[in-house]
């Protein structure tokens, strides 16, 4: 958000009820809401998630009568120890005003912080007497209080700290209110032990009481592919096998593993990167129109693709890994972790058939870049023979600079009749000027408050994503595919270019 436009508008959880959770039968409720960010003394909370409910709050999505946010770590901090770490991700960089300082300050008042361990039941009937405490100071009728719990953790403990919720921290009643978990990516390491995990916390709570998070689903231009699908009469009958002839959908980073060489080892960038964000968008790009908006009705669409995916051809894959990776000491030196993959997808359906959807991502690569890319085929029986034909592309960016424009060819102005390509543009920067693209995490938090599941994942999805990618991902973690060097800040292995060109991709 945009430093000078904060400003606190008193709304309810539900006040901008959308229509989506109308449709879904959702009534509004009311009554305390308790925020608990379990892991709070670790990176993702203090970057992401009490930056997002931060601004939450200063839109008034948050109202202090209703809610009270508690963090929950082992490490030993006092409330104001927790406040004081967090206060620099929430302090605007340049030229706080004092009244941006004075909403910090009352934010961090809503938080209260609890040490305790992720297994046993102290630190959580703790836990539960301080949220107990809340919910009856803010008189919220027993049993219509709203409790929602962000795993922001290790997946090592989901298992544990599930448990724990809810042997001890479970809204008091059924008679109304809810208890929610939401859980962080990677959600497993394979199909095995995803499933396993899946049905571990499947004991515990109902799958309308779990969110699977990926932050990717949370993106504007993501979030609009719908939309740009199914509300125009351009794309209707053009996106297909017929009319399209690849598709390209592409993360690029600029900078290395960064301090989480330890974690990223483990997991490496098909893990990290392709099997949850970039197959989410896929499946957003590749899916049949849902019956509605509701979210099982778009969820089903995403499983259909997810399944017509056929097995990955070893032919169409390219691993990297940046030279330097193994300078760090989290990292082992006979690490074979990729931290570039090129992946090429099939999908066996009547729309997709012969279309490939190359899946590319990269760390320390030659830019900061997430965007997808959907080139047309040839126009047949080319008359413009002056100049070589450029293809078609519609070029969605997710970030930076939010964009969707066209790529195609025109006339070059003049007296000659020749061509040149060219776009038409719709940058958000400049067509949206003044209006604020809200954070990811902003979104999905207040749609987990709403019990909106249509941007999280349902367990049969993230089954089938695992299922496409678990045979290779067995193969690198045995060594029997390598990974090959690249130079950092370049565009990844050469190898991966000639893929792309295999795969039918022309450089427009
Ligand atoms: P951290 O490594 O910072 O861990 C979060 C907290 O968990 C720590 O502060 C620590 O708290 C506790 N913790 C760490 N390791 C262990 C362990 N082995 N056993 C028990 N507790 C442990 O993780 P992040 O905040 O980076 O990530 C949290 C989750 O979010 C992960 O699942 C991650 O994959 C995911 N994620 C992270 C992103 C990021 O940018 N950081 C982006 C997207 C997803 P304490 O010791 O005080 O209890
Ligand atoms: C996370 C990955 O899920 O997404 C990180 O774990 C990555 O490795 C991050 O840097 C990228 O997110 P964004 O929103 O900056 O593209």
């Amino acid at each position: 958000m945009e430093t000078s436009e904060w400003h606190i508008e008193r709304r309810s959880s539900f006040g901008s009820e959308s229509p989506l959770a109308r449709e879904a039968g959702n009534v509004p409720e009311t009554g305390s809401l308790s925020i608990v960010v379990l892991g709070a003394s670790g990176d993702l909370a203090k970057k992401k998630t009490f930056p997002a409910l931060f601004h939450l709050y200063l839109q008034g999505f948050l109202p202090p009568d209703e809610v009270h946010i508690f963090g929950y770590a082992r490490t030993k901090i006092s409330d104001d120890e927790l406040r004081n770490r967090l206060r620099g991700y929430l302090v605007p960089k340049k030229g706080a005003s004092p009244q941006q300082l004075e909403d910090v300050e009352k934010f961090l008042q809503l938080i209260k912080y609890v040490s305790g361990s992720y297994d046993s039941e102290d630190g959580f009937r703790l836990l539960d007497k301080e949220i107990s405490e809340h919910e009856y100071l803010k008189n919220s009728v027993e049993g219509l209080s709203r409790r929602l719990f962000y795993l922001a953790l290790p997946p090592s403990v989901y298992p544990s700290v599930c448990k724990m919720i809810k042997t001890c921290c479970m809204n008091k009643s059924d008679l109304g209110g809810w208890t929610r978990v939401v859980v962080e990516k990677p959600f497993g390491k394979d199909l095995e032990s995803a499933e396993e995990l899946s049905t571990e916390i499947g004991k515990l709570f109902e799958e309308p009481q779990i969110y699977r998070i990926d932050h990717y689903l949370g993106k504007e231009l993501v979030q609009n592919l719908l939309v740009l699908r199914f509300a125009n009469r351009f794309f209707l009958p053009l996106w297909n096998r017929d009319n399209i002839d690849n598709v390209q959908i592409v993360f690029r980073e600029d900078f290395g593993t960064d301090g989480r060489g330890g974690y990223f080892d483990q997991y490496g960038i098909i893990r990290d990167i392709i099997q949850n964000h970039l197959l989410q968008v896929l499946c957003l790009v590749a899916m049949e129109k849902p019956v509605s908006l509701r979210p099982e009705h778009i969820r089903d669409e995403k499983v259909k693709v997810l399944e017509s995916v056929l097995p990955i051809n070893d032919d169409e894959v390219v691993l990297g890994q940046y030279e330097g990776y193994k300078d760090d000491p989290t990292v082992p030196d006979e690490s074979n972790t990729p931290t570039f993959a090129t992946v090429v997808l099939r999908i066996h359906n009547e729309r997709w058939e012969g279309v490939p959807f190359i899946l590319k991502a990269g760390k320390a690569l030659n830019s900061r870049k997430a965007e997808i890319r959907v080139q047309f085929k040839d126009v047949p029986g080319d008359i413009f023979k002056c100049k070589k034909q450029g293809r078609n592309e519609c070029v969605i960016r997710l970030q930076p600079s939010e964009a969707i424009y066209m790529k195609l060819t025109v006339k070059q102005p003049g007296l000659e009749m020749s061509t040149v390509q060219s776009e038409l543009d719709l940058s958000y920067g400049q067509r949206y000027q003044g209006v604020t693209i809200p954070e990811a995490y902003e979104r999905l938090i207040l749609d987990t408050i709403r019990g909106d599941q249509q941007h999280f994942v349902r367990r049969d999805e993230l089954k089938a994503s695992w299922q496409i990618f678990t045979p290779l991902l067995h193969r690198i973690d045995e060594g029997e595919f390598k990974p090959l060097p690249y130079k950092p800040g370049s565009r990844g292995p050469a190898e991966a270019d000639q893929l792309l060109e295999k795969a039918g991709y022309v450089q427009t």
